[in-house]
C-alpha cells in the first residue's frame, strides 16, 4: 500500500467532506491523522494554516500521503507547493487524480468541497491512493521541478 498513512485537513469550507473522507480511509482499513479543522459553521479558519500542517507531517514523514480540502482545493495548492518536496494537485476529475500521481508524483491531493460533488470526490480520492507513479521521463521532468526549488527555495 503506497500511502500507508494518510493526513486530511480542511479549512471551515471542507469540514463535511473532510469526515466524509476520513470515513472511506478508515473503512478501507488506511492509518489516518486528522489535522483539523472543526469550527461551528459560522466561523472561518485560514486555509493556509492546515496546508501547512499537512506539508510539515509529509516532509517530516508522520504522513505518506496527504489531502487537503478547501472551498476550491486551490489556496491548499498554493500553500503546499511552497514546500520544498510537496508537490500538491488540485484534481477535478478522474483523469486529473489518475495522472496526478502517474506523471506528477502527487503527494498532496487538494479537493474544493464546493466544486466537486462529494460522493464523486471520494471516487478521486480512490483513484488518488491507488495510482502509482510511472517513473521514467516523468522522474526526469520532477528533477527539474527539484533543480527550481534548489534555486529559489532556502533549505529547511
Ligand atoms: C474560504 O471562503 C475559501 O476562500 C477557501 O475555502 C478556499 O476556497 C481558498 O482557496
Amino acid at each position: 500500500m503506497q500511502f500507508k498513512k494518510v493526513g486530511v485537513a480542511s479549512d471551515h469550507a471542507g469540514q463535511e467532506l473532510r469526515q466524509m473522507i476520513l470515513d472511506y480511509l478508515r473503512s478501507s482499513g488506511r492509518e489516518t491523522i486528522d489535522f483539523g479543522v472543526d469550527v461551528r459553521y459560522d466561523t472561518a479558519v485560514d486555509y493556509p494554516d492546515y496546508a501547512a500542517l499537512l506539508a510539515e507531517a509529509v516532509l517530516s514523514g508522520e504522513i505518506n500521503g496527504a489531502i487537503a480540502i478547501c472551498g476550491t482545493g486551490l489556496g491548499m495548492a498554493i500553500t503546499g507547493n511552497k514546500f520544498r518536496g510537496i508537490r500538491a494537485c488540485c484534481i477535478w476529475d478522474e483523469y486529473s487524480s489518475r495522472m496526478s500521481r502517474q506523471h506528477n508524483n502527487s503527494n498532496m491531493l487538494c479537493l474544493g468541497s464546493r466544486t466537486l460533488n462529494p460522493y464523486r470526490a471520494i471516487d478521486l480520492v480512490g483513484i488518488w491512493l491507488e495510482t502509482s507513479f510511472s517513473g521514467e521521463r516523468h522522474q526526469l521532468r520532477l528533477d527539474k521541478i527539484q533543480e527550481i526549488e534548489k534555486r529559489n527555495f532556502q533549505p529547511q
